[in-house]
Order: C-alpha cells, then sequence, then structure tokens
C-alpha cells in the first residue's frame, strides 16, 4: 500500500532554498520514513520568480506571496530560507494555521523575537527545526560519542572557529546580510553555527565576554556602483566561553579571512587526548591520544563510512565523502521523524542525540550571540547566560 503524502510548502528559493529542495526531493527515498514527500508549493518575492524555481525544483505550485501558500490546506510543512528579518512573521504565520516549520538559522534577529517563536510552537504543538546543518555530520556525532564516552579524558578546552572569506573584497556589494534588521554580522550569520557545535560537543555555556570588530567600514550600494553605503554590523568577532561543565573556549566569527571557504572548525583538548575537525575536510576526524607510545603519538585521521550512521544511506563505500546538500537530507529526515512519532525532537539539546535543533536550540544559540554582543557593547564584560539556554 502506498504511504500518505505530507505536503510541503519552501519560502525563499536562494541558496538555502535551493538545499531545502534537494533535502526533500531525496530524503524519502534515502530513509524509511512512514510518509511520501509531495512539494506542493513555492513562494518567492514575484510571481515569476517562485515559478522559475518552481519549475526547476519540483515544485507543483508557486506564488509571490508567501501568506497565500502559509493558508493553504494542502501544505503540512513549511520551509522558511528568507532573510533573518523575515523569519518571525514567517513562522508565526505559519504555525498559528498548524503547520511544520524548518526555519533557517538564525531563527531570528533578535533573542525576544526567536522566544516568541519557538513559545508559539510550543503552545500550538507543532513541530520545528532549525537549520543547523553542521550537526548533523556523521562525524560530529562520532566526536560527541567520543567525547560523552571519556576517550579523549576530562575535557579542558574548546577552540572554535567559523571563518569563511566571502566578505573580504572590499568591492563586494551591499546585501541583506550586512543590514542591522537582521540581527548582527559575522557572529549570528555564521558564528551562529560554531555556538550550536560547542553546545552540541559540550553542552550549556554560562558566561562569555566578546568583542566585535568592523574592518570594511562601506560597501558599494550595488555591484560596480561609485555609492557606498556604512557598514555597521561585525565583521570579525571574537569571544571566550566558560561552559558549565568547566570547560574553558574561545570562538571566531569571520567572514573576512581570505583563502577560507568553510573553516568551520574546533579542537576539542582532554587530559586523555584531543579531537580537532574542520568542516573543509568534513569526511575526517582527527584523533590524538595521549597514551600511545611516545614515539607514534600523532593526531590520525578516522575517515568516514557507512558504520557512522547515516553515512551508509547515501553510500555503501568507506572514504568515498558526503556533500553539503546530504547533511540537509539528514536535517530533513529528523524534522519530518519528529513530526512522524511523539519524541520530543523538536525541542532542545537535551535531544541532541541526533544532532537535531528544534527553535529552543535557536532559542539557546541566539542567548549566547545576544550575550557576546552585550558583552562587545559593554567593553568586553563578562556576561552571565540565563537558565532558558540549560
Ligand atoms: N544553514 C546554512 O548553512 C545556511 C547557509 C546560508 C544561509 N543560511 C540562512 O538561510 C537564510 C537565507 O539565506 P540565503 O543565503 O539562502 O539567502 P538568498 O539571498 O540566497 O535567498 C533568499 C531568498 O528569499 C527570497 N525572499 C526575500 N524576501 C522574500 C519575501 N518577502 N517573500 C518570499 N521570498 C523572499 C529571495 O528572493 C531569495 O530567493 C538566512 O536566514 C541565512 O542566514 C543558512
Amino acid at each position: 500500500m502506498s504511504k500518505p503524502a505530507i505536503g510541503v510548502g519552501l519560502i525563499g528559493s536562494g541558496f538555502m532554498g535551493r538545499s531545502h529542495s534537494l533535502a526533500y526531493l531525496n530524503v524519502d527515498k534515502l530513509f524509511e520514513l512512514p510518509f511520501r514527500v509531495e512539494l506542493r508549493m513555492l513562494a518567492d518575492q514575484t510571481e515569476a520568480q517562485a515559478s522559475r524555481a518552481a519549475d526547476a525544483f519540483g515544485f507543483a505550485r508557486a506564488t509571490g506571496d508567501w501568506r497565500e501558500l502559509v493558508a493553504d490546506s494542502r501544505i503540512e510543512v513549511v520551509s522558511i530560507t528568507t532573510p533573518n528579518r523575515l523569519h518571525k512573521d514567517m513562522a508565526l504565520a505559519a504555525i498559528d494555521a498548524g503547520k511544520h516549520v524548518w526555519c533557517e538559522k538564525p531563527l531570528a534577529p533578535t533573542l525576544a523575537d526567536a522566544r516568541i517563536m519557538a513559545e508559539a510552537a510550543r503552545h500550538r504543538g507543532v513541530r520545528t527545526a532549525v537549520g543547523f546543518n553542521y550537526l548533523k555530520n556523521p562525524m560530529m556525532r562520532l566526536a560527541r560519542d567520543m567525547i560523552a564516552g571519556g576517550e579523549i579524558g576530562e575535557v579542558r578546552t574548546f577552540r572554535g572557529i567559523h571563518a569563511e572569506d566571502f566578505m573580504a573584497d572590499v568591492s563586494q556589494p551591499w546585501s541583506w546580510r550586512l543590514d542591522p534588521a537582521n540581527g548582527g554580522g559575522a557572529l549570528v550569520d555564521i558564528g551562529s553555527h560554531i555556538i550550536a557545535a560547542a553546545r552540541y560537543l559540550l553542552g550549556p555555556i554560562v558566561e562569555v565576554d566578546g568583542r566585535t570588530d568592523t574592518l570594511v567600514t562601506s560597501r558599494p550600494i550595488a555591484a560596480g556602483a561609485a555609492e557606498r553605503r556604512t557598514v555597521a554590523v561585525d565583521d570579525v568577532t571574537t569571544a571566550r566561553l566558560r561552559f558549565r561543565s568547566g570547560v574553558v573556549g574561545t570562538i571566531e566569527a569571520n567572514w573576512l579571512a581570505t583563502g577560507r571557504t568553510m573553516q568551520h572548525a574546533f579542537e576539542i583538548a582532554g587530559s586523555a587526548g584531543s579531537i580537532a575537525f574542520s568542516q573543509e575536510r568534513f569526511n575526517e576526524l582527527q584523533l590524538y591520544c595521549a597514551g600511545d607510545e611516545a614515539a607514534r603519538r600523532g593526531f590520525r585521521t578516522i575517515v568516514a563510512g557507512p558504520e557512522h550512521e547515516p553515512y551508509g544511506a547515501f553510500c555503501v563505500a568507506p572514504g568515498h565523502q558526503i556533500g553539503f546538500n546530504d547533511l540537509k537530507a539528514i536535517e530533513a529526515r529528523d524534522f519530518l521523524l519528529s513530526i512522524a512519532d511523539d519524541a520530543p525532537r523538536h525541542a532542545g539539546l537535551g535531544h541532541a542525540g541526533l544532532g537535531h535543533a528544534g527553535f529552543d536550540e535557536g532559542v539557546a544559540v541566539l542567548e549566547v550571540v545576544d550575550a557576546i554582543y552585550r558583552s562587545a557593547r559593554d567593553g568586553g564584560q563578562p556576561v552571565a547566560i540565563g537558565v532558558s539556554a540549560q
């Protein structure tokens, strides 16, 4: 007997809209799900833009008005892949209509808005996901299991970075990412990923201090334009972290890191060993064991394979590597499974065995982001993080 269908609506068809579409197209072929996924409607800013994308990605219908999509009774799941400042209104409308919502990170430009969104989802009883795709990497799960299993002993330090270079060219024009209405610059945009990773691997962060810097202080208003617009958001942010466990650490968010395309990376040092990782080689995990014979000590490379679930859903052979859009397919699986069963996988870190981040986790990450920005405004004073991030 054929499985029942679940209807998907997608708002926004840029970088992430494409990625969500590919995930939905593949997820019910890669994984055992209790339903078939049907791509029912795509919304973008104009009808023409939406139609083009709907044709390309395989959606049945298109609209230039996202409210039409949210109101459609045949849509049960809504993906939001628009600029940050639009997430709240779109998510609240979708939640109000009883849809499950997968929203890109950061959940909202402000912590207050993110809390409203998480509360609305909880109240309405819908499932949620927030786009921290890097948590879906089987090697992240391995790292987490190794830490939890004591393989590197008592963990002491975390050194994390999320660095890219897509803003390094000073002629790179103004875009929505530079508009303070989206919540900030490099820290909220890309730094939120390394904060999510830190929390996933080592648990709650209870205190931070931070420093923000804007180094490219103006950008052309459009490609090739002589007129420039002042940049008021951070290009580079550094912060110190203290985890509830006692681990201390640092993070850097940097979108001016010439030559770095995806340095979502960390090193975690414990009393018996260390783990090192970079998303630029994300099918690998580096492990150092202090207990190795002195003449053989050094970081060894563990290569991803079918034994690292769910790599095997994509490829039966080790070392052949999975890709970025595969992480998005795993994210789609976990989101859809949270709809299919009653397990509270939409919640926060407590259910992160799967690395599934729901709106509560989106709030918790923004608590850290908000505290770092507040510290930076206050000359780098330490800021304690409240109980809801626990
Ligand atoms: N998880 C990740 O790794 C990752 C990577 C990149 C971006 N993001 C996040 O995804 C979101 C989108 O980023 P992007 O890089 O895909 O941006 P983008 O600019 O490539 O795409 C944004 C899309 O939203 C559409 N849009 C804008 N206003 C709209 C409206 N009023 N109604 C309907 N559609 C509208 C645009 O036309 C475009 O199709 C952001 O929140 C960003 O932070 C996440």
